[in-house]
């Protein structure tokens, strides 16, 4: 599949909870700092962060958006119950590279998708992205400033054991140098700042981590390229949909209070590492 804009998984949560909510969409396309001048820093993470899910929503970390996340013994569970539901974490630290591992069991049914996502106010973005009637892969796929790679983008991976039935440890390693994408223990793909592009397409801005599943085949929100991409319609009388995420563990390779874009370049040589007083 040639990756676009519109196969990008969080674009289209944008544009759904942007539907559902004028307040939130807010949020997604708030400031981009290289069309704006006064943009806010952003907060950094600046250590490691770790959950389980157990328990309850700690809001000083996440937004919540559409769907509420519901816990339990099992992990996070990201459900599709209802027509555009579409449960999302989008957290409120951002990471200047960093190492995101996320043990999870992606959510099945056509023209479900599920995600984990690492994005920025200037749209880099690195994605797994499972679509539930396909038992067998998961893509990897990343964009630099909205724009996916023509020669390079989404990749599909085939997994050794079906990604909807076991929890299994994804993990993206993302440095200055290269994203690496890792299924378990393997590593399954590399791409290199060089390669997008000559770094042009190489996501490299501060960027929050989001989970989510969302109806990307519900036909009266979605284009049909989009439709067919998923898989197809959603049948939401044949959910619940759920993807369940076990464990969660970020590490920023930045330590510091607050990440400022100091020019519109969108480069990481702008960006400015805000330390504590
Ligand atoms: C953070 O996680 C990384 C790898 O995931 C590990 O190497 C490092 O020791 C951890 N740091 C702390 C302070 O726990
Ligand atoms: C979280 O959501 C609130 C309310 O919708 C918004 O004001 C805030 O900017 C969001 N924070 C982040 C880091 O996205
Ligand atoms: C991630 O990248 C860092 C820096 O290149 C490296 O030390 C580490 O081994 C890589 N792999 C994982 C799984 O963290
Ligand atoms: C998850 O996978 C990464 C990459 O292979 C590895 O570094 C890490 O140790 C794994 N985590 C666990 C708990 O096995």
């Amino acid at each position: 599949m040639t990756a676009s804009r519109r196969m990008s998984a969080l674009w289209l949560i944008g544009v759904i909870s942007c539907l559902l909510s004028p307040v939130l969409a807010q949020t997604f396309t708030s400031c981009n700092p290289m069309k704006k001048d006064d943009c806010p820093s952003h907060p950094a993470l600046g250590t490691n962060y770790t959950t389980d899910f157990s328990g309850s929503l700690n809001d000083v970390i996440w937004n919540s958006t559409s769907t509420p996340v519901s816990f339990d013994e099992k992990g996070g569970n990201f459900v599709i119950a209802q027509k555009l539901e579409s449960p999302t974490l989008i957290s409120k630290f951002y990471i200047f590279f960093g190492r995101i591992e996320v043990h999870m069991k992606a959510a099945t049914g056509k023209g479900v998708v599920s995600a984990i996502t690492i994005q920025s106010e200037t749209l880099d973005e690195i994605d797994w992205e499972w679509i539930g009637s396909d038992t067998e892969n998961v893509q990897s796929n990343y964009f630099g400033k909205g724009d996916g790679n023509p020669s390079d983008g989404g990749v599909f991976h085939k997994m050794d054991e079906n990604p909807m039935e076991d929890i299994h440890n994804y993990t993206l390693n993302w440095t200055k140098e290269k994203i690496e994408w890792y299924i378990d223990t393997k590593k399954v793909r590399t791409v290199s700042y060089d390669q997008a592009d000559g770094g042009k397409k190489y996501p490299q801005t501060p960027s929050t981590v989001r989970l989510g599943v969302w109806p990307a085949g519900d036909k009266d929100e979605n284009e049909k390229g989009t439709i067919e991409w998923a898989g197809g319609e959603i049948d939401y009388h044949k959910g619940p949909y759920r993807m369940i995420v076990e464990e969660l563990k970020v590490t920023d390779f930045s330590s510091g209070k607050e990440y400022k874009y100091k020019d519109k370049s969108g480069s990481w040589e702008s960006i400015e590492v805000i330390k504590y007083d």
